[in-house]
């Protein structure tokens, strides 16, 4: 069955018409307009790992759309504590439900559930691996602050080890023609598979430590969150917890048009004295979330997004 591990299972044309369709469904997530195209449906979210977004936002797509929602809730609570595989949970869940959002600790889980499953798998997080909806979203973001996605000066910083969302959304950038420059710790540098990777498929990429130097250059400046559920040791992640933070004050060189994002949740990476200036995007780029996710659901499901929503809709 199709579903979405890696943005490698979408070409750049289906990125395109996926961001296209999302921004039709803008005024249906904002609740202005009912348009239940997934009347009947129901999505099973996975979530083995704590989240707020992105369970949040695919449950709220799901229901503005006109389906339902069943929860694996706490998995404390589930028969994962009384050992239950993975192979099994997605055996009997894909049985209940027409498409799945995912979210493990393990790298590749996402995809050994897809090889098992009969409906369309979303993953929503799969170790340190991809998020390829949190890219969907980061895109639509992107391309509604600046209008395109093509040749952009992107910066991604903070833990680019660890962090999935960075793994999936320079792929994609670099297959859109950006300058990616990776600003992180030495010790949290990009994986040098996915560089190298970036490489072989022809895109320019840049790697330095001083975040601060980007930022008079970039057109958009993604911060991380240092993941420290993800590190072997304690002292490694003490070591480099406070090192990067963006001020208010060190945007005074920046771009009008520059934006800043990050995935969510912050914890000391964005000082709140960032969020009134005109740079600060993250808010809305989490509500983006929604319309990203109904439109990959749609997609995924077979349905059709149609080219005029308000005459199809009911307006709330
Ligand atoms: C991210 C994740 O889970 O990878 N959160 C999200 O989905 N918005 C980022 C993070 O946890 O730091």
């Amino acid at each position: 069955m199709p579903g979405l591990i890696t943005m490698d299972d979408l070409t750049n044309e289906e990125i395109i018409s996926l961001l296209d369709n999302a921004e039709k469904l803008l005024p249906v997530a904002r609740g202005e307009l009912y348009l239940p195209l997934l009347k009947g449906r129901i999505l099973g979210n996975l979530f083995f790992e704590p989240s707020t977004r992105t369970r949040m936002s695919f449950e709220t797509a799901m229901k503005r759309l006109g389906g339902d929602v069943v929860n694996l809730g706490d998995v404390k609570t589930s028969s994962v504590v009384k050992g239950e595989t993975l192979f099994d949970t997605i055996q009997m869940v894909d049985g209940y439900t027409d498409i799945i959002a995912m979210r493990h600790p393990r790298q590749g889980a996402a995809q050994y559930a897809c090889d098992s499953a009969k409906v369309p798998i979303m993953n929503g997080g799969d170790g340190a691996g991809h998020h390829p909806t949190q890219t969907m979203l980061d895109l639509f973001t992107i391309r509604q602050a600046h209008g395109t996605l093509e040749g952009l000066n992107v910066v991604l910083a903070g833990d680019l080890r660890f962090g999935r969302t960075v793994h999936s959304l320079s792929h994609a950038l670099t297959r859109f023609g950006c300058n990616v420059t990776f600003a992180s710790p030495e010790s949290l540098r990009m994986p040098e598979e996915i560089i190298a990777d970036l490489r072989a498929a022809g895109a320019e990429v840049n790697e330095t430590t001083d975040l601060i130097g980007q930022i008079s250059e970039a057109d958009v400046i993604y911060m991380t969150r240092i993941q420290k559920e993800r590190f072997p040791d304690e002292d490694e992640y003490t070591k480099v917890a406070d090192s990067y933070k963006l001020h208010a004050r060190d945007l005074d060189d920046a771009k009008a048009e520059m934006i800043i994002m990050h995935p969510l949740p912050r914890v000391e990476e964005i000082h709140p004295s960032v969020d009134s200036t005109r740079h600060a995007r993250y808010f809305e780029q989490a509500f983006n979330g929604v319309v990203a996710r109904m439109s990959l659901m749609c997609w995924l499901l077979g349905v059709n997004v149609p080219a005029d929503v308000m005459s199809e809709g009911e307006v709330i």
